[in-house]
Order: structure tokens, then sequence, then C-alpha cells
């Protein structure tokens, strides 16, 4: 698949300000970091807590037919036998023997050089959005070199699973830029494994789990058996997920030791399921509207029905302009019954339900929405990110950056200021303000330097409002200036009209 143009630095800017303001670091920093493995600091973890929040309480709690579970990491081992991991969760990767570096087979390209008929060599290139202009570049050069006259063929990439045996020894490898050190592609297991109880030999052998679905699944009977369901109905679960990925990258779009929240949504098998995958679809998209997404930077991806799994009757991806382009932010699936199937074979447990309404029995088919809790917190800051001009406090205009956070997920809603530090009479009210404000949300109390800059600290970390404390509050009507973080825009408003104002905009 090929990615769509990236925004020039707008990762690096990104991950910059995540850094320096304590959102996300590398993991293992102090020993060099640890590819594909990130750690939350303080804004991060809150920000994340708020969008799996939002996520449960909209999917959950305000729906009277979906369930919720939390099911362990470490599961029976015969539950990935049964789901297909253990044979076929892998990617194809291959190996440069030369610089020892390894690639995902379906992201390495390569093109032969085709010269008035004659293949003169070959180019390769990593996926990236620029990288059919690498690949022609590259071809250019190999002409130049070979002083080769005549037109040169167009340069038609194509990923290395396509590549034929013959080809491997003469496509060059990208580390080194020369032929012969790339294998032959090979399926590379993802699942993580561990050893589970005292014995060391394979009967110990266990994993970690690649995806919260499987956990769902396992339940799916259990759940039933409580008698709280009936069809069609949903299990949701948010939790750590672990794939050995070959390539981790892009930040935390890709990493090794995730975040998912996943539903699995059962459905009669004689259920029109068109219509129902249309409904989560726009459900979908909906919710990613409802956190601060923009509308038009959501595409779907319908995966062809060729390239579809033998299990999956239709698969459609919810894509976002990522900063290094439209990747896959939300899969959105309908796998039959090919799970429930699975285990009632591998465990020998019957998997039917009871249909009260129409009173057959049946196993029931499914609707997978399943979301990465990164991802979307990378497309958060990705729609979020966002540098102005606005004037200072001496009327001066000046460069900012803010990150427009919708007050539903951001991680600290409003900034408590008093206009002066060393008036008690301004602190001693904008505290007591502060702590009734912190028994309902996470707010900030910030008296230090002048109120142009606390506003932009404040603004740089995606803090929606800013309420002042100034003279007028003790000395006249006890009402505060509230601040709007995107326009700079402030009114005054009495202490009933502001936790109104807060409640609608935060939890509404
Ligand atoms: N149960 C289905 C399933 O796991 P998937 O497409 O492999 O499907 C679902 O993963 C979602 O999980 C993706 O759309 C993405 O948001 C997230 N995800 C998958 N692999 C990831 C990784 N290595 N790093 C971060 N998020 C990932």
């Amino acid at each position: 698949m090929t990615a769509k143009a990236s925004s020039d630095g707008l990762m690096e800017e990104i991950v910059g300000l995540c850094k320096r303001r304590g959102f996300i670091f590398p993991s293992s920093e102090i020993y060099g970091g640890y590819n594909g493995f990130y750690d939350y600091g303080p804004l991060g973890v809150e920000l994340r807590n708020n969008i799996k929040q939002t996520w449960w309480r909209d999917m959950v709690q305000r729906r009277d037919d979906i369930e919720g579970l939390d099911s362990t990491i470490i599961m029976h081992p015969d539950i990935w036998k049964a789901s297909g991991h253990v044979d076929g969760f892998s990617d194809p990767m291959v190996d440069c023997r030369e610089s020892k570096l390894r690639y995902r087979a379906d992201q390495l390209f390569f093109a032969p050089v085709i010269v008035a008929g004659e293949t003169i060599g070959y180019v390769s290139v990593v996926e990236c959005p620029e990288q059919q202009e690498i690949a022609e570049k590259a071809a250019a050069d190999i002409k130049r070199k070979a002083a080769k006259q005549g037109t040169l063929d167009p340069i038609v990439l194509k990923d290395y699973t396509e590549s034929k045996p013959e080809e491997y020894d003469l496509i060059p490898s990208p580390a080194t830029g020369k032929p012969g050190s790339l294998t032959a592609p090979r399926e590379f297991k993802l699942m993580f494994e561990t050893k589970v109880g005292p014995l060391a030999d394979e009967s110990a052998v266990a994993y970690l789990r690649p995806e919260t679905a499987q956990g769902i699944f396992a339940n799916y009977k259990n759940i039933v058996d409580t008698g709280r369901v009936k069809i069609p109905f949903g299990i949701a679960q948010i939790g750590k997920a672990f794939r050995n990925e070959i390539t981790p990258r892009n930040f935390i779009f890709r990493s090794r030791e995730f975040e998912q929240m996943e539903i699995e949504f059962f459905i009669s098998p004689n259920a029109d399921w068109k219509t129902l995958h249309r409904e989560w679809i726009d459900t979908c998209i909906d919710w990613l509207v409802s956190i601060g997404l923009p509308r038009e930077g959501i595409t779907e991806d319908i995966h062809p029905e060729d390239k579809l799994a033998f299990y999956s009757q239709a698969t459609t991806d919810l894509m976002f302009q990522f900063p290094h382009g439209e990747q896959e932010l939300w899969g959105i699936a309908c796998r039959g019954d090919y799970d429930l199937m699975q285990h009632q074979k591998h465990s020998g447990k019957s998997m039917t339900i009871f249909d009260e309404t129409s009173k057959e029995k049946y196993v029931p088919h499914v609707i997978e929405p399943s979301l990465g809790v990164d991802r979307t917190l990378l497309a958060v800051l990705t729609a979020a990110y966002t540098i102005d001009e606005v004037p200072n406090d001496k009327g001066k205009v000046e460069q900012r950056t803010l990150l427009k956070f919708s007050p539903k997920i951001a991680p600290v809603k409003a900034a408590i200021f008093p206009l002066l530090k060393n008036k008690p009479e301004l602190v001693e009210r904008a505290q007591a303000l502060y702590k009734k404000l912190l028994r309902r949300w996470n707010v900030f109390y910030d008296a230090s330097g002048a109120i142009g800059r606390r506003y932009r600290r404040q603004d740089e970390i995606g803090t929606p409002f800013g309420i002042t404390i100034d003279f007028d509050t003790i000395e006249k009507d006890g009402t505060v200036t509230l601040r709007d973080r995107d326009t700079c825009e402030q009114r005054r408003v009495t202490e009933d009209e502001l936790f109104q104002f807060l409640e609608e905009q935060i939890d509404g």
C-alpha cells in the first residue's frame, strides 16, 4: 500500500513537543531507548486515560447492548492455536545478510531498470511517501553510470513478496545499495513467546496476546450465561497487546507493545450484516469526530474481496491523515462465525446461543471494530497540533504552538491563575476555586510569571480554558475571566456559569 504525501517535519515537531512537555518518552531512554516501546509521561497518561474513558463511556456505559470485559494478557496457549495465530500470525520478512538489517517484505519495493528493452539493473526502496521519486532517481543514476543510450522505461514498483527467486540476487539491499545480500521472503512470527510454570520445555510455552479479541471470544459463553445479553449484543475490552513487529516505526503508530479498544458485536447469521457493518462504520467515524478529529481527515479503505482473509466477509479500515501519510486507524471487520466455530471445535464447548426473538439456536456471526489507543492518540495529536500568531501582553504579535484538544480528552481541563502572586487575597480566592474544581476535573494552578506566559504554557499542552482571578473578582461581583485557548477570547462569568459551562464542554 502506498502512503499519501506526508507533512514535512510535522512528526519531528510532535515527537519533540511530546518529549519536552512530558507526553511520551522513548522507553528505557537512559539505556539508549528500546525500539518499538514508548512510555507515557504525566500529560500522556492523562490524555491516554481520557481517550480510553471516553471510548468506554460511549461504547459500553451509554449503550445497553454492549457489556465490558477485562481478560488476562496471557491465556491458555490452545486459544492461539484455535484462533489460527500460532500457525498463521506472521509477516513476510527479508534479511540483508551483509548489514544484518531486517525488512518487512511488503514494505520493501523494487523495480527493474529497463533501457531500450534491456534490463540493466534493479532499484529498491523502503516504503515511504517519496518512494517513487527516490526509485526514479536511482534508476536514472544506474542508466548514467552504465552509459546506456535510449529511453528509460517507467519505473513500476512492486513489493518484495512479488519478486521471483531469480531476482533475489539482483535486487540491491536498501542498506548497502548493492545486490546479492537479500534473502528470499520468509514468514516471521509476530507473537511474543514466554514460558509459564516451573518447566522450561515446549509444554510451558505461552504467548503475550497479539490482540484483545480472543479474550472476548474465550469469555463469550461466560457472558451469555450471565443472562444479561440477547442478540444482537457486543462485548468490549480495552487492554495491552504485543506484536514483535519487524519494523516498528513512525513513533507510536506501529509499536511492539500497544493497547487496543475492541468490540466483538454478535449478530444472527440471518441478519443483514452489510447494513449492520455500515452502521458500525458510521458509529466509529462519529466517535472519532466527537473526540476532535476532522471529518475530512478520515477516509474509508474497503478491502478488495480477493484480498480478504478466507473467513472474512468484508473489512473496511478507517484511514487517517497521519504526519507520515494516510494510514489505518480503525479496522471494522465482518468475521462471520469463524472464531466461535474454531473455539467450539478446539475446546469442545458449545458456542450456540438461543435467540429469543426468532426462537432459533445458532452460533452467532460477529462484526469487529478494532481500534488502537496509541494510534488514536497520535491521530489526536496530529489533528490538534497548531501554530498560529497572537498578540502578547504588550500587543506585539507572536507565534505560538498550541494543541487544540477537545475538552473531553484534554489532559488538563482548565488552568487557574491569580492575576498577581504577591496579593494574598487574589491567591487565596484562586486557591479556593482551584480546590473546588479539582474535586471534579484535572485542573492546574499556576501563579508564576506574566499572565501571557502562563497562558502560552497551557496552550502548548492543550488546556482548553484559562480562569483568571483579578481585582474585580474580589472587589466587585465575584466573576472570573474565562479565556478560550483557540480564540484567546475572554469573558467574565460567575462561578455557577463557570461550572455549568465546564460540565457541558468536558462531560457532554
Ligand atoms: N482483532 C483484530 C485486530 O487486531 P488489527 O488490524 O491487527 O486487527 C487493530 O489491529 C488495530 O490495532 C489497528 O487498526 C491499529 O489501530 C491497532 N494496531 C495494530 N497493530 C499495532 C501496532 N503494532 N502498534 C500500534 N497499534 C496497532
